[in-house]
């Protein structure tokens, strides 16, 4: 019988496999689907600050100025149409999912300043999420901001959070740093246990028939996995903590390549969107009869051994990878 344990965030997974936030996983009819099928765990959608800060200022906002000025309150905030704000939904998906499944739930916040809003980690802690998962999604776009800046914003943040919390605590990222390494070491010291790669960070397109700018949403293709590829395998020899694969798991393969590369798990959305919970089957079944044609016995004995440690030149997850790369096309062409 194949062993696929893992270990993430110091809990310990039946499977690698963990259903990333989305729909999916914020769908209750869902909750039992996936473990059926075989997550190893799943984690919520995001709790975002704007829905805090949003909730919080109208309170405030109406107490000053009169319950009727409340609607006022609400135009200088940004947009969250057909959103809910304020905790209480994700604090019942929490407690909802913990009764409903004996697979760990990591409740996620999104969100780029520390301050008030990063008490929710703990209401969400209270709630019985096995561990927290905070989503840096950022689009820097003032030229008065340096990357310095930045990156010590976010380390505040990590510390505020982790000092609210006593479970683990994962920080996803998206992968345009310039120095990534470095920047993944700062982001453990300052107390993430893991490090989730990547965010997908979605561009926004203009629609040609109105000129108007809008947001786009693209599901991820196995292309995509190749980012979380590249710099799992690197950082795995650095890294003292859990890493998590996100974007571009959509089969048995592509989770394998990840586990191989270093991850200690793999995470979907997209294609739990397009195929349902059960596709986890498909992906399992594959990964199992890759192992088994090869006698591996276990996750643990193929994770990372293909990693910038473990490979004989490991130039190949630096700079060298792209001489090859663009080269290997010219001889293509020969
Ligand atoms: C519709 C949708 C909603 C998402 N909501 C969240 C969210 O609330 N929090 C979060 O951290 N990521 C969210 N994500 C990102 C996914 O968790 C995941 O990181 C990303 O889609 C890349 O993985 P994939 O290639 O398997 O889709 C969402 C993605 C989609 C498509």
């Amino acid at each position: 019988m194949t062993d696929l344990t893992t270990m993430y965030l110091g809990l310990k997974l039946h499977s690698p496999f963990v259903a990333s936030p989305g729909p999916v996983t914020g769908d209750p009819a869902m909750w039992p689907r996936l473990e059926a099928a075989g997550a190893g765990a799943i984690v919520l959608p995001s709790l975002f600050e704007e829905q805090i800060e949003h909730e919080a200022f109208a309170v405030e906002y109406a107490l000053g100025y009169g319950a009727d000025s409340n609607g006022e309150a609400l135009s200088y905030l940004p947009h969250l149409d057909g959103v809910e704000v304020g905790p209480d939904h994700h604090l019942d998906l929490v407690e909802d999912a913990k009764a409903a499944l004996s697979i760990p739930v990591i409740a996620s916040i999104n969100g780029v300043s520390p301050g008030g809003w990063v008490r929710y980690a703990k209401l969400l802690a209270e709630a019985g999420a096995d561990a927290i998962e905070l989503n840096l999604y950022d689009t820097v776009t003032d030229p008065m901001t340096s990357a310095t800046e930045v990156e010590h914003r976010y380390m505040e943040l990590i510390e505020e959070v982790k000092q609210e919390i006593s479970i683990p605590l994962a920080v996803k990222i998206g992968p345009w740093f310039t120095a990534l390494a470095h920047t993944a070491k700062a982001f453990e010291l300052a107390g993430a246990d893991g490090l989730v790669l990547f965010n997908r960070l979605y561009q926004p397109d203009i629609d040609l028939d109105t000129l108007e700018v809008r947001p786009r949403l693209q599901l991820s293709t196995s292309a995509d996995a190749r980012l979380p590829l590249h710099w799992i395998g690197v950082l795995r020899e650095f890294s003292r903590g859990s890493l998590a694969a996100s974007g571009g798991v959509h089969t048995g393969m592509d989770a394998l390549k990840l586990l191989l590369a270093g991850a200690d798990v793999v995470m979907t959305t997209s294609a739990l969107l397009r195929h349902g919970p059960e596709h986890l089957l498909d992906i399992r079944r594959e990964l199992v009869t890759w192992m088994d044609e090869r006698d591996y016995d276990s996750v643990r004995q193929l994770r990372g051994s293909v990693s910038r440690a473990n490979v004989p030149d490991p130039d190949v997850y630096d700079r060298a990878n792209y001489f090859q790369t663009i080269h290997s096309w010219v001889e293509r062409a020969h």
